[in-house]
């Protein structure tokens, strides 16, 4: 397996596994480290810019332009990016990645949990699926030998119990992250587009589910974020929880 390994002066520490490291830094001064062609997927869920459970990392804007030419650089020519975003930001996320890239596609999956279900407020015809942008070039590595699959539904199966939690000064239970993705969508865009070996890079990886999935998948990984969740989130229960709930 090949290795990208980078050292970014003022920023946080990092942490490593055999199959990667898990960084807290700042990803647009990450992604200027890396050398260009060092990975073969960006598979990432950016802040969505919509203010979202009111956390802080989603008020500020990004810099789609810029992230898109990054992922660009940095992907290999066969490569993949692949790009979780709100509405709000998806028809720029088409725009600029598709300045790079030649074949873009959207990808949804039904959402099983989506917010205000409990509450009883959602009334009729209520938003439950998620989407996100997939860009390739001509000649990209697929995965062969299957018959064509439509991409409608990637996972009809509950978060459930690998959703990492802490426990308030009140004694509550609390999701760690709002926003932490599902490891069965993780699992079945990774087996579809990665193969056993390849490096994928997150920038934006919350607790680091994408290390989670990619190490468990035989995938090497590169992920980051700026908030220290991964010292916070224990990645053996959460896989655990998974798994087990793939079971039941
Ligand atoms: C939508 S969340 C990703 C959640 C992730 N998919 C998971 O499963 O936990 C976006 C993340 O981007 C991080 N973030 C925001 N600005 C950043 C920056 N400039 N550099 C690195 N991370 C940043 C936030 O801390 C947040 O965790």
């Amino acid at each position: 397996m090949s290795e990208t390994k980078v050292t970014i002066y003022g920023q946080g520490p990092w942490e490593d596994d055999e199959y990667g490291r898990r960084y807290q830094a700042d990803a647009y001064v990450l992604l200027e480290c890396l050398d260009p062609h060092c990975v073969d997927a960006v598979i990432t869920d950016p802040p969505y810019e919509i203010n979202i459970r009111n956390q802080a990392w989603d008020r500020r804007d990004i810099h789609i332009d810029w992230l898109a030419y990054q992922f660009a650089r940095v992907t290999k020519p066969k490569g993949y990016v692949l790009v979780f975003g709100s509405d709000l930001q998806f028809g720029t996320w088409y725009r600029e990645l598709g300045k790079y890239f030649t074949q873009l596609r959207k990808f949804a999956w039904p959402k099983t949990n989506p917010d205000g279900l409990k509450k009883g407020n959602l009334g009729d015809f209520a938003e439950a699926f998620e989407l996100a942008i997939h860009a390739s070039n001509e000649g990209s590595w697929f995965r062969k030998g299957r018959k064509g699959k439509l991409n409608y539904k990637v996972t009809g199966v509950p978060q459930g119990r690998h959703r990492a939690m802490y426990e308030t000064k009140t004694g509550e239970t609390k999701a760690l992250h709002p926003t932490q993705k599902h490891l069965e969508v993780l699992h079945y865009l990774i087996d579809a587009f990665t193969r056993k070996g390849d490096t994928i890079l997150d920038p934006f990886a919350g607790i680091h589910t994408t290390a989670i999935a990619a190490s468990h998948m035989g995938r090497r990984y590169i992920t980051n974020d700026i908030t220290p969740y991964y010292k916070w989130a224990d990645p053996g229960s959460i896989l655990q929880g998974w798994l087990d709930n793939r079971k039941e």
